[in-house]
């Protein structure tokens, strides 16, 4: 049984990334390919939990450096009990977020030291990295307009953060892209989600094994 792939998204709030995922996922299974869809944070039932602490508003929240520890704990979890096992049997993992984000918002947006966070994810899930990670990119004027019609003003303790720190947080994705080139590529979110499928089934198609 060979491993299966491992395809992370990234990118700011409103950028489309859940419902690319999604599609992403449909496409290949329609191939034959056994995926198995989750997020960050979360996809894990212990996971889930600390995805809780981390995003509801209630109390007065974490610093920065607490933050990163919960979302390590939450990924040292969902690398062990979900991921790692699905990619030995051989399962395609598409994931909705994962260490990059940790990288652009708790490092980019939180102003934590990249190796520090490179180091917890060595320790909490091996350095696990994904085959391709799919970078979701949108002018700040469409992320703000789809934020609105999605979460109105119920954004959680992250995605409500000011302008400055998403800002820092899509500058962050942004070197991290042009840091590693063979794993990252950027994907074009300004169009109608059908079109943006089809750029990222383009770059899907290139992993080997092929999925289209
Ligand atoms: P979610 O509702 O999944 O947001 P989105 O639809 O934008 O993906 O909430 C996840 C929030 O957590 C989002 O604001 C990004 C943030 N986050 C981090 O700050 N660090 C991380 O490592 C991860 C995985 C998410």
């Amino acid at each position: 049984m060979s491993r299966g792939k491992f395809i992370t998204l990234e990118g700011g709030e409103g950028v489309g990334k859940s419902t690319q995922a999604r599609l992403l996922a449909d496409a290949l299974r329609a191939r034959g390919i056994e995926v198995v869809a989750t997020r960050e944070p979360g996809g894990t039932p212990g996971a889930e939990r600390i995805r809780t602490l981390l995003l509801s508003n209630e109390g007065e929240g974490w610093n920065p450096g607490a933050e990163a520890l919960l979302f390590a704990a939450a990924r040292s979890d969902h690398v062990e009990r979900l991921i790692e096992p699905s990619l030995v049997a051989g399962q395609w993992v598409i994931c909705d977020r994962f260490i990059d984000s940790s990288r652009a918002y708790q490092g980019g947006g939180g102003g934590l030291d990249d190796t520090n966070l490179v180091e917890l994810h060595a320790i909490g899930s091996g350095g696990l990295l994904p085959d391709l990670t799919l970078l979701i990119e949108v002018t700040p004027e469409n992320a703000a307009q789809r934020i609105s019609s999605r979460d109105g003003d119920t954004a959680d303790r992250i995605g409500g953060r000011n302008t400055g720190y998403h800002a820092l947080v899509a500058s962050a994705f942004s070197s991290l892209a042009d840091s590693e080139p063979n794993r990252f590529v950027r994907i074009d979110g300004n169009h109608d989600a059908a079109q943006t499928h089809k750029l990222v089934m383009t770059e899907v198609s290139r992993l080997a094994g092929g999925a289209g």
